[in-house]
C-alpha cells in the first residue's frame, strides 16, 4: 500500500497534487475530462475584491519550453466566486484553496474579511506578487518587509491556513520566505511566474499587449526546484513547490527538493489530463521504488 496523503497546516490531504491557481479556472471545464474527487486540492482563479476583466489581447504567448501570460488577474470578483462558483465546487470532495490578491495592505485585509466564515474554503494562498500600487509599484513579494506586513493583515482578519506565495522575481527568495513565516504564514507556494517578455520580430512589437509578463511551464522547473531547495533550508513550514511540472518524474524531483506537496499549473493547458497522470505516476513510481510513503522522499536530495 502506498501512502500519498499529506497534513499541510492542518488540512488533510488525500495526495499531494494540486491545480496551481490561474491554470484551471475554477474547475467547471476539467470536470469534462475526470472527475475532480481524484485531486489533491484545487488553487482556485486570483480572486480580488471587485470582478476584473483583466489586460487587453494578446495576453498569452507560446515561448521555447513555456508560455508567457499577461492576464491581468481576470477573475469575478470574491462576491461573484462565493456567489456563482464556490457552491458548485462544493459539490466535490477536495480542499479548495482561494488564491486573493491585493493593491494594498488594505485590500489584502478586506478580501480576507469577506472570505473569512464562508464555508467551502480550507485555506487561503496569499499571491504577493502583485504590484503594490500605492508603494511606486513595488511587488509585495519582493520586499521582506512588506511580505511580512501583508501576511499579519491577513493573519489578522482569519483563522483560515494561509499558503504565502513567492515571487521568483528576487535574489534571495530565502529572505522572504523567512520573513512570511515570522509573520504568521502556515506554508509557503513557490514559485510564482518569472518576469519575462518576447518580441515578434516582424512586428517588432512585444509579443503581449502588456510588453511584459509572466514565464511558466518547462522552462522555469530547474529555477522552481532551486528555490523550493533554498527555501526548505530556511523555514519549517510546508512548502508547496510548482514551476514547470508536466509528469510524475518532475514532481519527484521537487519532493526531493524539499516540497510537502506540489502543484500543475500551464501544463492543464496543453493536456487537460496531467494532474491525474502525474497522480497515478507518482504512486507508480513509489511501488517500484519500493517506498511506501511520499513524504519520505521530502528534502531528500543527496549532496
Ligand atoms: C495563464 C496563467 C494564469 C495565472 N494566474 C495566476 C493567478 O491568478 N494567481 C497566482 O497566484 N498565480 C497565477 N499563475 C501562476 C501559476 O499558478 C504558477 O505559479 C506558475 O505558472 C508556475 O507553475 P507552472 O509552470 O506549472 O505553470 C498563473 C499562471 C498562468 C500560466
Amino acid at each position: 500500500m502506498i501512502n500519498l496523503s499529506v497534513e499541510i497546516a492542518g488540512i488533510k490531504f488525500k495526495n499531494p497534487v494540486m491545480v496551481a491557481s490561474g491554470c484551471y479556472g475554477f474547475g467547471r471545464e476539467f470536470s469534462n475530462f475526470y472527475d475532480l474527487n481524484l485531486l489533491g486540492a484545487i488553487m482556485v482563479k486570483g480572486l480580488t475584491l471587485e470582478p476584473r476583466i483583466g489586460n487587453p489581447p494578446p495576453r498569452i504567448a507560446e515561448t521555447p519550453a513555456g508560455m508567457l501570460n499577461s492576464v491581468g488577474l481576470q477573475n469575478p470578483g470574491v462576491e461573484g466566486f462565493i456567489k456563482n462558483e464556490l457552491p458548485w465546487l462544493k459539490q466535490y470532495d477536495v480542499p479548495v484553496i482561494a488564491n486573493i490578491n491585493g493593491h494594498s495592505y488594505e485590500e489584502f485585509a478586506e478580501i480576507t474579511d469577506r472570505l473569512a466564515g464562508v464555508s467551502g474554503i480550507s485555506a487561503l494562498e496569499v499571491n504577493i506578487s502583485c504590484p503594490n500600487v500605492k508603494n511606486g509599484g513595488m511587488f509585495f513579494g519582493t520586499d521582506p518587509v512588506m511580505a511580512g506586513e501583508v501576511v499579519k493583515r491577513v493573519r489578522a482578519k482569519t483563522d483560515l491556513p494561509l499558503i504565502v506565495k513567492l515571487s521568483p522575481n528576487v535574489t534571495d527568495i530565502a529572505e522572504i520566505a523567512k520573513a512570511v513565516e515570522a509573520a504568521g504564514a502556515d506554508a509557503v507556494s513557490l514559485i510564482n511566474t518569472v518576469l519575462a517578455m518576447a518580441i515578434d520580430i516582424k512586428t517588432r512589437r512585444p509579443a503581449l499587449s502588456n510588453v511584459v509578463g509572466g514565464l511558466s511551464g518547462p522552462a522555469v522547473k530547474p529555477l522552481a526546484v532551486r528555490m523550493v531547495w533554498q527555501v526548505a533550508q530556511a523555514v519549517s513550514v510546508p512548502i508547496i513547490g510548482m514551476g514547470g511540472i508536466a509528469k510524475a518524474e518532475d514532481a519527484i524531483e521537487f519532493f526531493l527538493a524539499g516540497a510537502n506537496a506540489v502543484a500543475i499549473g500551464a501544463a492543464n493547458l496543453s493536456n487537460p489530463m496531467v494532474a491525474v497522470e502525474v497522480i497515478d505516476g507518482l504512486k507508480m513510481w513509489l511501488e517500484q521504488e519500493k517506498i511506501e510513503d511520499i513524504q519520505h522522499l521530502v528534502g531528500g536530495v543527496i549532496i
